[in-house]
């Protein structure tokens, strides 16, 4: 059914806030959206989803004015429009709460509530109690006078949406909000995503969660390679339906055979390591050949932990505790001499720390495999590097318009996620450390991620996986451990480990 007759099954339905016909975006002669239509009524949750690469961000950046489409036509409110920058969307009413956040980090909560708005004679307190009202309003407890940099990922998000509702906004758009979210967080979100409904805002919400959008949303849009698969209301919402139309086949993650045995010496023991407040005496270890499984809340420490392991992160000398990498103490003092030994951690925070955005796929692949090394090669070789990055971009099926050209920025996120995974593992290590590896990465990939984990350690890499999402650690882990507030609280079988006992644990 094409969203157009989805509007006339709607009774009463008002005039779109937004609509596209025909929208095509190309970059480099390729296209990223192909003739899509879409839009988005007053008081509609609409979600979209697709695999990575399916050009929803690029969907969602016409309509907010980050990037101007090539064909097709855009209305907003009724009226036709092409915009050339945000803040021409943004007085249109379109405001879009940006995942790695647009607020200033320096200033308050409230001074960035009223950014750009501010009367000539603005009282700071008075700021401040305005900036109190919006936000109680909402339920969100952040404190006005505290610095942006002191909040967390979805506390931002929240202050980005009581912005958007201050400035009156139409249609407020989220990319990606829940992925670094805590559950609660997410519920909290979700609670001001219905209030944006009930006051006649349409919200158009991406994600990667496909359980989230079939709850939280009126209708679904599926994108897949630039193309409109459908519009689906809420009677013909089915978890199956919506994969297949992303996907083109079904998917399910595929579970490790239990009962493997792993080497009785660990390669890497892990003994009361402390680093206040984050990590306090976390203690655990992991066998070549086996897959350990770190679940937790977001702030468990557990990444803190992997970065002191892989020589990113100091802990004290005294008092620090201990890591033994083959029954020998190690203390690194760079990542490289870690590199070197053959521990990799791979980063759960691309955007920050992940890859060189200016820099291309192949680029990027190159110099990981070169830090890798024993010594530096005495020049850079264009050759090596086209082999090494094509060979790691088929093995990780990194999808991008144009793989020799495109910068890091230029790809979708999911895809950014495979390169790094990609740097980190051009040569085989003894342990690899990987942090959140499929946060936003589509279902198919997440099933092939998940399969080149298990490759490494039935090669014999001591894998630890840290992951917030539970299905994942179930999927993965031969043994799971559940991180609390610093330390190791709890140890599963991955066989009797439920969602609600790990839940519990991560909790309580
Ligand atoms: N600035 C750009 N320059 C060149 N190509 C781009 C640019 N932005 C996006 N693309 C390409 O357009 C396609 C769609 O990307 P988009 O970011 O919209 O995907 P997405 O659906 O949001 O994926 P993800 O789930 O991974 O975030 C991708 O192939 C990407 O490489
Ligand atoms: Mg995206």
């Amino acid at each position: 059914m094409s969203p157009l007759e989805a509007v006339s099954r709607q009774e009463g339905a008002e005039d779109p806030v937004v609509r596209l016909s025909g929208v095509s975006k190309r970059y480099g002669g390729a296209y990223a959206l192909n003739s899509v239509d879409f839009e988005v009524f007053p008081g509609e949750i609409h979600a979209i989803l697709g695999e990575n690469g399916a050009g929803k961000s690029t969907l969602v950046k016409i309509i907010s004015g980050a990037t101007p489409h090539d064909q097709g036509t855009l209305w907003l409110n009724g009226e036709e429009r092409v915009f050339s920058a945000p803040a021409q969307a943004a007085d249109a009413g379109v405001e879009m709460v940006y995942q790695e956040s647009s607020l200033v980090e320096s200033m308050t909560v409230a001074q960035n509530l009223f950014l750009g708005r501010e009367k000539v004679f603005n009282r700071l307190s008075g700021l401040n109690i305005l900036a109190r009202e919006l936000l109680e309003s909402h339920n969100f407890h952040i404190r006005p006078e505290h610095a942006v940099s002191s909040l967390g990922a979805a506390q931002k998000q929240m202050v980005e949406i009581a912005r958007a509702v201050h400035r009156k906004a139409k249609l407020v758009i989220l990319d990606e909000p829940t992925s670094a979210v805590t559950p609660e967080e997410r519920l909290q979100l979700f609670m001001s995503m219905q209030r944006l409904k009930r006051d006649g805002v349409g919200v158009i919400f991406i994600s990667h969660n496909i359980e989230e959008a079939l709850t939280e949303a009126d209708r679904i849009t599926v994108l897949r390679d630039g193309e409109l698969q459908g519009t689906l209301l809420k009677e013909d919402f089915r978890r199956d339906k919506v994969i297949s139309m992303m996907v083109g086949r079904d998917v399910e993650y595929a579970r490790r055979p239990a009962g493997r045995e792993a080497d009785p010496d660990p390669v890497l023991e892990v003994e009361d390591v402390t680093l206040i407040p984050l990590v306090r005496n976390m203690s655990f270890s992991a066998h070549a050949g086996e897959i350990v499984g770190i679940a937790g809340l977001v702030g468990a420490g557990r990444s803190e932990v992997a970065m002191i392991i892989a020589g990113i992160t100091k802990r004290r000398r005294l008092r620090g505790g201990k890591v033994r990498f083959r029954g020998r103490e190690v203390r690194y003092r760079t990542p490289r001499q870690a590199r070197r030994d053959g521990i990799v951690y791979i980063t759960e925070d691309r955007k920050v720390s992940g890859f060189f955005s200016h820099l291309t796929i192949f680029e990027n692949i190159y110099l990981g495999h070169l830090c890798g090394s024993k010594w530096l090669p005495p020049f850079y070789s264009p050759r090596e590097r086209r082999s090494i990055g094509q060979r790691f971009v088929d093995r990780f099926s990194v999808r991008s318009l144009q793989p020799q050209l495109a910068n890091l920025v230029e790809i979708s996120g999911g895809n950014q996620q495979k390169v790094v995974l990609a740097k980190g593992l051009t040569r085989k290590p003894v342990v690899a450390i990987i942090d959140e590896p499929t946060r936003g990465v589509d279902v198919g990939s997440i099933e092939e991620i998940h399969e080149m984990i298990r490759d490494l350690a039935d090669d014999g890499v001591a894998v630890v996986v840290i992951s917030s999402y539970l299905p994942e650690i179930r999927a993965l882990s031969d043994r799971i451990l559940v991180a609390r507030q610093g330390h190791v609280v709890a140890e599963f079988d991955p066989l009797e480990a439920d969602e609600e006992r790990l839940m519990f644990a991560a909790v309580h």
